[in-house]
């Protein structure tokens, strides 16, 4: 059930200085910046296919192949801008400073970009490299690779692309699992919900025996969206920006 004002527009959230809001965004958010999300129409699952450019496994195949696919989302990033809903973010942590938990599928740095400082990479970040062969520290790294894949020159392994692939272990899980935890508001914005562990975090913040209030923000409902008090539909760059009452 959404709460809709005298106005017809949903009502806004009051957010105070001490409340703790929990934020995951999904690829819907940096849409209207014309980044291309995953699973609409046309989407980047439309045009590869996920196993030959986002597993370990495909990698292993065509790095090659793996590397054009990252260089072009690379070479977009530079001609892209953040919208009017990362900008609402950006504005919230402002009020809020560590009461807001941003985490984010997302590998853009659009977040950034619109000036929001703390932002958990769950899915890693795209303008990152790390050797797939040794430890060392994964390094920024902005090429694009169109020929032959880069080789690290401390052991001679591969550079891969610093994000979490199908199949491998998300960053933050347990950070991620304490922000559940300590939430009031449980905000997904712009995520199909049908990719977990991210998909599932509602259901954990449902279990808690004082659950948070659950709002989900895009334009159609989600997998889950049974999960939630509220599903506001709209794109992100007009919903959010009016979302939030802050209660100084
Ligand atoms: N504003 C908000 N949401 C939008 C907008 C918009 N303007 N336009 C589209 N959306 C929504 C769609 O309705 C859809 O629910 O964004 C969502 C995009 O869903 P996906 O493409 O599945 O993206 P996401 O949920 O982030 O995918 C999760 O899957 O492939 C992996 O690692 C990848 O991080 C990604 C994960």
């Amino acid at each position: 059930m959404s709460r809709v004002g005298p106005s017809g527009e949903f009502e806004p959230i009051a957010v105070k200085r001490e409340s703790r809001v929990f934020v995951l965004t999904g690829a819907g958010i940096s849409a209207e910046s014309g980044v291309a999300t995953f699973r609409d129409a046309g989407g980047l699952w439309y045009q590869h296919r996920v196993e030959d450019v986002a597993t370990a496994e495909g990698f292993a195949r065509d790095p090659r192949l793996v590397w054009r696919f990252y260089s072009e989302r690379r070479k977009q990033i530079g001609e892209v801008k953040p919208n009017p809903a990362h900008l609402a973010l950006a504005e919230l942590e402002g009020f809020l400073g560590d009461g807001l938990f941003l985490v984010t599928q997302n590998v853009d740095p659009l977040h950034e970009l619109a000036g929001s400082k703390r932002v958990l990479h769950m899915h890693g970040e795209l303008l990152t490299s790390r050797c797939d062969t040794c430890p060392r520290r994964p390094f920024r790294d902005d090429r694009t690779y169109l020929d032959d894949p880069p080789v690290c020159d401390e052991c001679g392994g591969t550079i891969r692309p610093d994000v979490i692939w199908f199949g491998e272990i998300p960053l933050g899980l347990r950070e991620i699992a304490d922000a559940i935890e300590a939430c009031d508001l449980f905000l997904p914005v712009g995520s199909s919900g049908s990719v977990y562990p991210a998909a599932g975090f509602v259901a954990e913040a449902r279990e808690r025996s004082r659950p948070p209030r659950t709002v989900y923000v895009g334009p159609e409902r989600p997998d889950n969206a049974s999960m939630f008090d509220e599903c506001r539909l709209g794109p992100a760059g007009r919903v959010l920006p009016g979302l939030f009452k802050f209660l100084r």
